[in-house]
């Protein structure tokens, strides 16, 4: 790819798991890479290892709660790098609890970071990509937002929410070439997962059924999700738009 063809992707929650594996593999598609979470260093490592492929990445360390940062962080973006032509929302927060166990610290929490971070970065990165001629947005959901999982509430509703905002995305941006997906992943072997099982009160016992509920008969992988994101932002992918794309081994089949 010549350099006046060089596109640019932002991945948010690229410190890590889903984020960082969809940052390598947008790297390896020809992106440049800017790369935003909270976790300053697992930025580091994420744009040493694109670095270290022969790829192009910066490091944007941000709360994507604050508005103010993600304003800032977007011109910086532009300057350094250039228009975005691609924006994946990753960045995400869990909790176990029913509606009764949810404090009103932990719902702000889940809904501000799952939902309020991707309306933030879309709001502020939309603008230039409609200056650009459009462009593409991909909002990692979960099966939360299909489904009611047991003690997962807030999360839930947060994932739905954001499953509404990108159909609403991509009825109103349709005609300005922007395309908006969701992309639902089921379970992933990421270090969130990790710390759900080891927190567990028997994590050999909770593993397995994760494992058991999975028709594969498996978790799915961060770069399975990648594969599916950049599928979905690629030219392969230009016939979806507000849908929500389950990845999920046949969890929700059953
Ligand atoms: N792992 C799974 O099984 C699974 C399943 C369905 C959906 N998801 C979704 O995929 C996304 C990534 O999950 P993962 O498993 O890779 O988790 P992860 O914990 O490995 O990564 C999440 C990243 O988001 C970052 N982050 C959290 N709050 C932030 C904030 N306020 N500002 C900036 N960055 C912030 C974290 O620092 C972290 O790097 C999440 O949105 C999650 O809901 C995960």
């Amino acid at each position: 790819m010549s350099a006046r063809e060089q596109r640019v992707a932002v991945v948010t929650g690229a410190a890590s798991g889903i984020g960082r594996a969809t940052a390598l593999r947008l790297a390896d598609t020809g992106y440049d890479l800017a790369v935003l979470d909270i976790d300053a260093d697992g930025l580091a490592r994420t744009c040493a290892e694109i670095e270290k492929a022969g790829g192009t990445a910066r490091a944007f360390p941000v709360d994507l709660r604050d508005p103010d940062a993600v304003g800032s962080v977007t011109r910086e973006v532009a300057v350094t790098l250039g228009t975005p032509a691609l924006l994946v929302n990753v960045a995400g927060t869990g909790l176990a609890a029913t509606v009764l166990e949810t404090s009103d610290e932990d719902w702000d929490r889940v809904l501000s970071v799952n939902l309020t971070g991707p309306f933030l970065t879309t709001r502020a990165m939309l603008p230039l990509m409609l200056d650009n001629g459009g462009g593409v947005v991909v909002n990692v959901a979960s099966v939360a937002g299909q489904v009611g999982l047991a003690r997962r509430a807030a999360y839930c509703a947060s994932k739905a929410g954001l499953v509404g905002l990108t159909r609403a995305i991509a009825v109103d941006h349709a005609k300005d070439g922007i395309r908006c997906v969701a992309v639902c992943p089921g379970t992933v072997a990421t270090e969130w997962i990790d710390k759900i099982v080891a927190n567990a009160p028997d994590p050999l016992a909770a593993r397995q059924a994760m494992t058991a509920r999975q028709l594969d008969g498996r978790l799915g992988s961060p770069e399975e999700i990648a594969a599916t994101i950049a599928f979905v932002a690629g030219p392969d992918g230009r016939f979806i738009n507000g849908a929500a794309l389950i990845v999920d081994g046949g969890l929700t089949a059953a």
